[in-house]
């Protein structure tokens, strides 16, 4: 078996593990990012699409925003429309000069996978076999098949940045973790369509006939999304019918979609769940390895890169200094964020979308928070706040992206 040896080990080249493996480079600190997937498929993987005020921010801060500065979409407001009228809420406004920015994940990853490149830094794709050993040693390991060879990787540390399906959480004994868990009656049939967006702003629609959300990639592509049963094939959704549904739900009151080909289709499940401790031993978990939003809030792709930003200053700090207090408490940190992250989300997944056993009264109720929202500045203050995203601790913000 082939002998490696770093600092920290990254399992997953997402979102999370990539940014985390360029703060470590920043800081000095030697890592190998290990990825199951073909580098292709992970810069192709369309998934999220908004960056809360303070990744943005991070992530220009730490040098790799430059194109997302170019090509990102800075929104300032989001329209919440319900009974067939729109209601603009003012981001900015409403949370003391902060905005969003639309760029996709699959741009993060690209740039964060440029940036790794550039420095030299070990990314490892089409792994295989991969498992996780020595957690409550002080000499943990992964071991994984690389070009057709058995490797040995000796750390320090392991990070588990590895997805919902990934082995490193499962490799923690069932009784050292408490699951939080819930899953939703319906799930999102999401487009990407070559088509000019048909707003300037995202749109989340509440309608009879189900949620939608009208979002975008660039002046000439469409990202749109619609709530479908939670067993719905995909099969039985003609572009005609994912458009004319889309219409129903979205247009009226001044607004048309611009309809165009379609570049990618996609069902996707909804469900809430965190893992408590988001630590074993010497293996911390990070992103959608530790927990998962419904995706109403656009919060999943946020989370995981403040897990890691945490999780770099606590390594920073212990090859520094040999300090371990920040190490210790990296799991309560980044939980407290967690879980208002998972309150807002299943908040706005339960206001915006028709509950297959929802009578008229819980719609009655559903359209008096949306009247609310739109018609009490501190009601839409706490959306707007959430929205933006809290500020990541240590991090200089400025008010404007
Ligand atoms: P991931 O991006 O999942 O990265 C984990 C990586 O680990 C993957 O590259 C995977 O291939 C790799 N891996 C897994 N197993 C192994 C192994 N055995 N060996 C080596 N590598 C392994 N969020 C939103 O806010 N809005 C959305 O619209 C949205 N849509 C989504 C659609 C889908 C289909 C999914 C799955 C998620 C979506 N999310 C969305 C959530 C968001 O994309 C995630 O929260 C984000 O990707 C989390 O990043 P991560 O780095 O933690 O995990
Ligand atoms: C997008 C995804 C979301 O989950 C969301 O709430 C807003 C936008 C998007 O993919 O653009």
């Amino acid at each position: 078996m082939k002998q490696l040896r770093t600092q920290v080990a990254i399992v997953g080249a997402g979102p999370a593990g990539l940014l985390l493996g360029h703060l470590l480079e920043r800081a000095g600190i030697d890592s190998v990012i290990v990825e199951a997937r073909s580098r292709a498929y992970v810069e192709q993987r369309v998934r999220a699409g908004v960056l809360e005020h303070g990744s943005a921010e991070l992530l220009a801060q730490v040098g790799v925003g430059a194109r997302m500065l170019r090509e990102g979409l800075v929104h300032h407001g989001i329209e919440l429309r319900f009974l067939g009228v729109g209601h603009r809420l003012d981001l900015h406004a409403l949370s003391g000069g902060r905005a969003i920015t639309v760029y996709g994940q699959q741009e993060v990853v690209k740039d964060l996978i440029a940036a790794r490149v550039a420095a030299g830094g070990e990314l490892l794709f089409e792994t295989s076999e991969l498992s996780i050993h020595g957690l409550t040693s002080d000499a943990p390991s992964v071991h994984f098949v690389a070009d057709g060879q058995a490797c040995a990787l000796q750390c320090d540390f392991i990070a588990g940045c590895d997805g919902f399906h990934g082995p490193c959480r499962p490799s923690v004994p069932p009784s050292a973790l408490r699951v939080y868990e819930r899953s939703y009656p319906f799930a999102w049939l999401g487009i990407l369509a070559r088509a000019r967006p048909a707003s300037h702003e995202l749109i989340y629609a509440y309608h009879e006939r189900g949620f939608a959300l009208h979002s975008m990639r660039s002046p000439e592509v469409s990202r749109l999304y619609l709530q479908v049963a939670a067993d719905e094939s995909l099969a039985s959704w003609s572009e005609r019918r994912i458009w004319d549904e889309l219409g129903q739900r979205l247009s009226g009151d001044g607004l048309a979609l611009h309809e165009g080909p379609l570049i990618e289709r996609a069902i996707t499940g909804m469900r809430s769940f965190v893992v408590e401790p988001m630590q074993y031993g010497r293996l911390f978990l990070a992103g959608d390895a530790a927990h998962i939003v419904p995706p109403t809030g656009a919060k999943g792709m946020n989370l995981a890169l403040a897990d890691v930003y945490v999780m770099s200053r606590a390594l920073a700090a212990f090859y520094a200094t040999g300090e371990q207090a920040l190490l210790a408490g990296y799991s309560q940190r980044c939980l407290e964020r967690v879980w208002r992250a998972e309150h807002f989300s299943w908040w706005m997944t339960s206001m915006l979308h028709r509950a297959p056993d929802g009578d008229a009264f819980q719609h009655k109720l559903q359209l008096a928070q949306l009247a609310q929202l739109v018609s009490s500045r501190a009601a839409a203050t706490t959306l707007a706040e959430n929205y933006v995203g809290l500020p990541l601790p240590g991090l200089e913000t400025s008010s404007q992206v």
